[in-house]
C-alpha cells in the first residue's frame, strides 16, 4: 500500500448519523405507494444517488411513475429529509471524527469530501465542519452514482493528490467498491459481514488509533 496522503470522507452515516433520516424518509415514500422495504435493502440505498435510489425502490416495490410523478416523489422525500436535519449542529457529528479530522489537519494532510448528496454544504455548514475540508464534491458535482469511482477521482484530484495516495472513509458498499476501483485504500465505518470489501473496517471512529492513522501517514 502506498502512504496517504490526502483524505476522502463520505458524509451520511459516516461523518454525520443523517442515513438514518435518508431511510425514514425513504420509507415513508415506500409506504405512502402503499409497499415496505427492509433495512436490509436500505443497505443497498447508502451512498447511492437520489434517483437511482428512487428507482431501485420502486423495483422493489413493482411500481412505475411517469416522469413528472418521480421528480415530484423525489422533492417530497427531500422535503421530508430536510424537515428531519433541520435542527442538525455539531452535537450530531459522530463520536471520534473531529478527533481524526484535527489530527490530519495537525498533520497538514489534505481533506475532502466525496458524497453523492445534494445537501452536502449546508450539512457541513449546519455542524460547523466546512472550513475543515479543502475540497467538496458532492451529489451537484457528479453524474455517475457510485460505486462509480467518479466522486473519489474527482475529489483526489481537487486535493492535487494521486488516486494510489488517497484514503476513504465509507459506510456504504456502493461506496467501498467506488473507492477500491479508484485504487484508493478504503475504510469501512460499520459492520464487518456489510463492508468486507474494504481494506480495514471499523465499527465507529471511536475505535479508530489515531497510531494506526499515522502509521497510514509514513509507511
Ligand atoms: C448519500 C446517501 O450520501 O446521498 C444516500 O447515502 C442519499 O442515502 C444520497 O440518497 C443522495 O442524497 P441527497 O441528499 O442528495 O438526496
Ligand atoms: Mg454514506
Amino acid at each position: 500500500m502506498s502512504k496517504i496522503k490526502g483524505v476522502i470522507f463520505d458524509l451520511d452515516g459516516v461523518i454525520v448519523d443523517t442515513a438514518k433520516f435518508h431511510f425514514l424518509a425513504w420509507k415513508k415514500l415506500a409506504n405512502d405507494l402503499g409497499f415496505d422495504f427492509t433495512e436490509l435493502q436500505n443497505e443497498e440505498l447508502k451512498g447511492v444517488s437520489r434517483v437511482r435510489s428512487l428507482e431501485k425502490i420502486l423495483e422493489w416495490g413493482n411500481t412505475s411513475l411517469s416522469e413528472d410523478e418521480f421528480i415530484k416523489k423525489m422533492a417530497v422525500k427531500n422535503d421530508n429529509y430536510l424537515s428531519y436535519i433541520t435542527n442538525l449542529t455539531s452535537k450530531d457529528i459522530l463520536p471520534g471524527v473531529s478527533r481524526i479530522i484535527d489530527f490530519l489537519t495537525e498533520e497538514n494532510i489534505p481533506i475532502s469530501l466525496g458524497s453523492a448528496s445534494k445537501n452536502a454544504r449546508p450539512i457541513l455548514k449546519k455542524t460547523g465542519l466546512i472550513e475543515k475540508f479543502h475540497a467538496i464534491v458532492d451529489g451537484n458535482d457528479v453524474s455517475k452514482a457510485k460505486p462509480d469511482p467518479e466522486v473519489f477521482l474527482i475529489a483526489a484530484e481537487k486535493i492535487g493528490v494521486a488516486k494510489e495516495n488517497c484514503l476513504v472513509f465509507e459506510d456504504s458498499v456502493a461506496g467501498v467498491q467506488a473507492a477500491n476501483i479508484a485504487g484508493m485504500m478504503s475504510i469501512g465505518i460499520g459492520e464487518k459481514d456489510v463492508l468486507h470489501e474494504a481494506d480495514h473496517v471499523f465499527s465507529s471512529f471511536e475505535e479508530i488509533e489515531i497510531d494506526f492513522i499515522k502509521k497510514l501517514l509514513t509507511t
